[in-house]
Order: structure tokens, then C-alpha cells, then sequence
């Protein structure tokens, strides 16, 4: 399969920096050379997009996407999208999903793997922050991955939580520890910031998001980059931990480096034809 035109469902912020805009400037710029075309990409608020897309390419309704021919769409915005809109897009184009924390919701899980098989369609997703995501699945699929556990460690203003833990925080605080527990219940406090930790539950499926342990720290030191640290553990005393310094703005959600790997995923998705990829 050749792609010859991707459509990008993107969401691109306010914030100059996010990983929607990343991705449509660097199609805009590079995808003629590699065969990629963007169809289109969304916003909820369409007038962050004037000036940098060109207005043909703004889709203002979501629900219309499939009026626009593209062969993999790609969503970088927020699980609440993979929800609404993952089974419609799996219908008709492959799918990178770069929330995956939308997949610790085991029913929609399930029904976006389902709707994948029925329709030949490929879920993608992209490792993103997460470092050796591909050996942590090889260790999966042989039987031999016994437990993971990633912590990942952000200035307090890069976090986007769903309750107010964080609503008091000063510059001179340090460290917090914000939540330990499985990546299932992390997921739901912290949708924008635990997807790293969701790639690897996806390719831990033997564990799965119940099994694989996560925690999230806020540390007022790290003005200048992520920090995310990944301990696996196999048999017979087997482990590896890694630590990621990720650069980053103050109060970005994404580290700089990430956007790079959503590009390289993106690229990974011309010509793919398995069920579920990490790449
Ligand atoms: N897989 C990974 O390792 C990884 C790494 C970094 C980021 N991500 C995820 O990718 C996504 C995008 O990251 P980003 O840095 O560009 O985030 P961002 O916060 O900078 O941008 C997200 C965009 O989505 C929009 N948005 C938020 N909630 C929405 C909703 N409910 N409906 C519609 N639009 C909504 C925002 O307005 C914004 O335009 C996030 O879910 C993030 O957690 C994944
Ligand atoms: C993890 O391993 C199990 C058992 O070998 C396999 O069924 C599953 O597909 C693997 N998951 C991934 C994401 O590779």
C-alpha cells in the first residue's frame, strides 16, 4: 500500500509549540518529497489555524472528515477524540492515535482492535517519549516481561490534571510526588501527560494498563526538560532502567524531542499492514 495522501486530524493549540503543528508544517514542508499530502486538519477552535494551513485544508466539522479522501489519520489532541470519533475513522482510513491513554478504557480497547480487524485498517502507536518501546515489546510477546514501571518527572506547569492537586503549587517547592499506581488509574487524573506511560502498556499487553505501574512527579528544578524513566524487569533478575531527559518549554506538555519521533511514526505508517504497531 502506497499512501498518497494523509489526512491530519489535528488539534493544534494555542501553544506554538504543540505537536499538531509540528506535524502539519513539516508535511507542508517535507511530505511533497515523500509522497505524504495532507487532506485536512481540524481544530475545534478553527481560527487558530488562519494563516499557517491553508483555508481549503481546514475542515470545520469533524463529523464531515470522511468527505476528504486520506489514508491515515492521525490524532494528536486529546483521548476524548479517539472516543468520539476512533470506531467512524477506523471505517475509513488506519489510525495513529497519539492519546493512547484512550485505550486504557478496556471497552473502547476492545471495540477499536475490533473495528480495526473488521475493516483491515491498522491502529498505530507512536512511541512518542517512550524509550525502547519495541524491545519492551519483544520482551511481551516471548513471555519474558515480568513488570514495568515508568515515572515520569515535569515542571508543575506542564501538567494538565483533571483534579486540582496542583492548583497550589510555588516555585521554590522541589519535588511532589502527584500520583503512584497503575497506568489504568493514572490515565484518567492526567490524559495529557501519562501517554507515554499508555505506549507502554500497549506494548506490555501481557500486563496490560492494570499491570503496568506508573508515577507522576512534579519538580520545580526541571524548568528546561521531562524527565522519563523506564524499569523493566524480566526473569531471573533481568531489568533495564533508562532515564530520558527530554528538553522542553516551561508549561509544554510534549518535549521538543517527541516531535520529532510523532514525525518518524508518521513516516513508519507509509506501507504498514499489521494490527496494532508500535512505531
Ligand atoms: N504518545 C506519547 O508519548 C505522547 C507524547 C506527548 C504527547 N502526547 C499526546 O499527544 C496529544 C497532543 O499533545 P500536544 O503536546 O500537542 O498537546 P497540546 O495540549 O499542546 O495540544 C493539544 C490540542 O488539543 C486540543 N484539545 C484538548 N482537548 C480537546 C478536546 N477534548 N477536544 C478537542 N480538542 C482538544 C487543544 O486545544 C490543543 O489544540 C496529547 O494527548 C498528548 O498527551 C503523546
Ligand atoms: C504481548 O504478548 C502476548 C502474549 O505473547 C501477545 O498475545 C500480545 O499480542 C503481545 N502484545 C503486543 C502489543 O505485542
Amino acid at each position: 500500500m502506497f499512501i498518497t495522501c494523509v489526512c491530519v486530524c489535528v488539534c493544534v493549540c494555542v501553544c506554538v509549540f504543540a505537536s499538531g503543528q509540528y506535524l502539519v508544517e513539516r508535511i507542508l514542508k517535507d511530505g511533497d518529497a515523500l509522497g505524504l499530502t495532507l487532506a485536512f486538519v481540524w481544530n475545534r477552535n478553527p481560527d487558530k489555524l488562519k494563516g499557517f494551513v491553508p483555508d481549503e485544508l481546514i475542515l470545520l466539522d469533524l463529523s464531515s472528515f470522511a468527505d476528504r479522501r486520506c489514508d491515515v489519520i492521525v490524532e494528536v489532541c486529546h483521548p476524548h477524540i479517539v472516543k468520539e470519533f476512533g470506531l467512524h475513522f477506523l471505517s475509513r482510513s488506519h489510525f495513529l492515535v497519539g492519546s493512547p491513554s484512550a485505550f486504557s478504557d478496556p471497552d473502547l480497547n476492545q471495540k477499536l482492535h475490533r473495528a480495526a480487524r473488521q475493516h483491515s485498517r491498522t491502529l498505530y502507536v507512536p512511541s512518542g517519549a517512550l524509550w525502547g518501546g519495541q524491545d519492551i515489546q519483544r520482551l511481551n510477546d516471548s513471555g519474558a516481561l515480568k513488570a514495568l514501571f515508568i515515572r515520569m518527572s515535569k515542571h508543575p506547569s506542564c501538567f494538565r490534571l483533571t483534579g486540582d492537586v496542583l492548583s497550589d503549587w510555588t516555585e521554590q517547592e522541589g519535588r511532589r510526588v502527584l500520583f503512584r499506581g497503575s497506568v489504568a488509574e493514572l490515565c484518567p487524573l492526567a490524559p495529557n501527560n501519562v501517554n507515554t506511560m499508555a505506549a507502554a502498556a500497549v506494548a506490555a499487553g501481557t500486563l496490560g494498563f492494570a499491570g503496568v505501574q506508573g508515577e507522576i512527579v512534579s519538580d520545580t528544578a526541571l524548568r528546561d526538560y521531562h524527565v522519563v524513566e523506564v524499569e523493566v524487569t524480566g526473569p531471573n533478575g533481568f531489568s533495564v532502567h533508562t532515564v530520558r531527559r527530554n528538553p522542553a518549554k516551561l508549561g509544554a506538555v510534549t518535549g521538543s524531542a517527541t516531535y520529532n519521533s510523532f514525525w518518524n511514526s508518521l513516516l513508519v505508517c507509509k506501507g504498514h499492514g499489521g494490527r496494532v504497531y508500535l512505531c
